[in-house]
């Protein structure tokens, strides 16, 4: 594993971790192989579920949708247990039924998983929104983020050095979509925020979990945009790990929670830039998941 710091002609630095020709964040455990290897091997319960999912995707809201379903109760969990980023011997042990997270391209999911045994559950968002959420939220986490220019980073994202994803978005989602067993469901955040109330009956389908109209209303209610920045504030309790990144101590993660916000960053130019190389991708990868984002 290397830790790789470029520094572009504007004198932005970006810093990650390299491993086997893949970007990690430097918050990945450790050495990075021996994380891969204990993620793989990890033992999956039939009963657990997985949100994986590409960062500033909406990670927070599909998890703390899925709590609610799981455990027929309206209250914010925060953040999930990271496969790559936590503690995973606190994960083997936790009781059933598990619901963790994990950023990680699929390739480096459990075997088990691969195989069919539990569920895995990700929301996509436009990757135009997602950079600009992505890069405001890196300007908040000192040496772990990035303290340059848009420009300077938007060029990385687009990049297989995106250490967001292990590489660019384009290949994280080429990953998604040769999962090969039905153990997955794929959301889209445009449709969860347009049409919540058809999507978490959806989700609560797929989990298996039954519930009245009345209880799902009100997950659908409770999953909205203020009710969740709200808890998070109020309910969240500050941790030493961030205390770096903002004043409060708590993960700065319900900016504005809006699609199209990438409207109010993008220069002409980046946009034009961005359409060229995503076209050229999603060609190049033959993606099918060829969304038409506003
Ligand atoms: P913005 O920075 O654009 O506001 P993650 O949890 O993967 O880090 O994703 C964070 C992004 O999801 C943030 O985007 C956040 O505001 C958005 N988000 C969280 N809950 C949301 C909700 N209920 N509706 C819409 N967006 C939400």
């Amino acid at each position: 594993m290397d830790l790789v710091t470029i520094v572009d002609e504007q004198n932005n630095k970006y810093t990650y971790k390299r491993y086997k020709g893949y970007a990690f964040n430097q918050e990945v455990v450790g050495n990075v192989r021996d994380r891969l290897e204990e993620v793989a091997n990890f033992k999956v319960r039939q009963d657990d579920v997985l949100i994986g999912i590409f960062p500033k995707s909406g990670t927070h809201w599909l998890y703390n949708t899925v709590l609610m379903l799981r455990s027929g109760s309206l209250k914010y969990h925060g953040s999930g247990p990271g496969l790559e980023f936590d503690d995973l011997k606190m994960m083997e042990h936790m009781p059933s039924p598990r619901t963790f997270c994990s950023h990680l391209r699929f390739r480096f999911l459990p075997e088990q998983m691969k195989l069919g045994k539990g569920k895995i559950v990700t929301l996509t968002r436009n990757p135009k929104d997602l950079v600009v959420s992505m890069y405001h939220m890196m300007q908040k986490m000192g040496d772990l983020g990035y303290q340059g220019t848009f420009d300077g980073f938007l060029k990385r994202f687009l990049s297989e050095e995106c250490f967001c994803g292990n590489g660019s978005w384009f290949s994280w989602i080429k990953d998604t979509e040769e999962w090969k067993t039905p153990n997955f469901l794929c959301l889209s955040y445009h449709d969860l925020k347009e049409n919540t109330f058809a999507n978490v009956v959806k989700l609560a389908k797929f989990l298996e979990v039954d519930h009245d109209e009345e209880f799902l209303r009100s997950v659908s209610e409770s999953i909205q945009f203020d009710k969740l920045k709200e808890s998070h504030e109020t309910t969240t309790p500050p941790s030493d790990r961030w205390k770096h990144v903002s004043e409060d101590g708590r993960l700065p993660i319900y900016r504005k929670g809006k699609v199209g916000d990438w409207k109010n960053m993008f220069t002409v130019a980046q946009s034009e830039h961005f359409d060229k190389i995503y076209r050229e991708n999603v060609e190049k990868l033959d993606l099918k998941i060829y969304t038409k984002f506003e």
